[in-house]
């Protein structure tokens, strides 16, 4: 599979797999071990997880499952995400729902989140939302802790607008560790910042885009409101047209953005996730691209 260089470190699979529902997936380490090797062996070798999925227990789950088999750390890279704070039995001080981006904080959520991992280190630790009381210097400090403690290779942002991104990176400039990922909403779906300017103002300065719920967390197939019924009835017969699942077309979509845009997917099926695979196959025409995006619009473009 393709793969994006994110920084002199790292690279990512174009296709990522998402542990936000984990939890969920009722699978026993030896079946998400099993899981993880299919993953790998069809080329999607990194893995999204942020400190407070499951409340806060998928990181924990994935690492049981990657201590049977220690080989697959170095096959592939971990992504983990810290700063919201989620009121939860398993930590005394986390009490009440806010965002904490102090160094402290920042510091101890990585360190949490290797020991649940089972790892020394993740590739990429991304600030989970952006805060109000964000101080882009604390931040700083905090990168400064964890890149000479060898804890992360690469850095980036989620859910940050153009301003919010501008403010922690003159914060961060001189820094080592530059902005190299944003993760944001994107798809057939919710294309905001497709349309708002986000997404040009990461491609000028070449930070890498994740698209978070590349199928609106299913609600884009489940064809149930006007939006989707819109979309789907420009991507079904699309995806006749190319003998291929919706999935696949919608994936397409998203990657023929010439900022490079890579679909997380949130999916437990490995026939899912080759169906979001296929979508690197498939080249969609320039007005095949835009029929989808007025649908998502809902409006002609001007
Ligand atoms: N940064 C952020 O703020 C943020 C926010 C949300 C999510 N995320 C990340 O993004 C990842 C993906 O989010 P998501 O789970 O909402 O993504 P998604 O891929 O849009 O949605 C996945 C959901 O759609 C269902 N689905 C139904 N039909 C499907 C089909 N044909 N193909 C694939 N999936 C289908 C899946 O169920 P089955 O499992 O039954 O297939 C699953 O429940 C998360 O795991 C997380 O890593 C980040």
């Amino acid at each position: 599979m393709e793969r994006v260089q994110i920084n002199r470190n790292v690279e990512y699979s174009k296709i990522i797999q998402g542990f936000w529902r984990l939890n969920e997936w009722k699978m026993t380490p030896q079946d998400l071990n099993r899981h993880l090797h299919q993953l790998v062996e069809m080329g999607v070798t990194t893995m999204d997880h942020a400190d407070i999925y499951g409340d806060y227990t998928c990181e924990t789950l994935f690492g049981e499952a990657l201590k049977l088999s220690p080989e697959l750390r170095n096959q592939i890279e971990l992504v983990s995400k810290c700063g919201i704070v989620l009121p939860t039995d398993r930590f005394e001080q986390f009490d009440g729902h806010r965002y904490d981006l102090s160094r402290q904080h920042i510091v101890a959520s990585v360190n949490r989140s290797l020991e649940a991992l089972q790892t020394d280190y993740l590739d990429t630790l991304l600030i989970h939302r952006p805060s109000p009381l964000m101080n882009p210097d604390e931040v700083r400090d905090a990168l400064d802790i964890l890149v000479k403690e060898g804890k992360i290779k690469s850095f980036g942002v989620s859910n940050f607008n153009n301003d919010q991104y501008d403010l922690l990176n003159r914060g961060i400039k001189s820094h080592k560790l530059h902005i190299a990922v944003n993760q944001l909403e994107v798809s057939p779906y919710h294309a905001a910042s497709i349309y708002d300017g986000t997404i040009d103002h990461m491609y000028r300065d070449d930070v890498k885009i994740t698209a978070w719920s590349p199928l609106a967390g299913g609600k884009l197939l489940d064809v149930e409101d006007e939006k989707s019924k819109r979309v789907m009835a420009i991507i079904g017969p699309l995806a006749q047209k190319y003998q291929t699942a919706p999935a696949s077309i919608a994936t397409a979509w998203l990657m023929k953005h010439p900022a490079t845009i890579m679909p997380i997917m949130g999916t437990s099926r490995i026939d899912r996730i080759n169906d979001a695979v296929k979508g690197l196959d498939i080249s969609l025409t320039d007005q095949e691209w835009f029929d989808i995006y007025t649908a998502v619009l809902g409006h002609d473009i001007p």
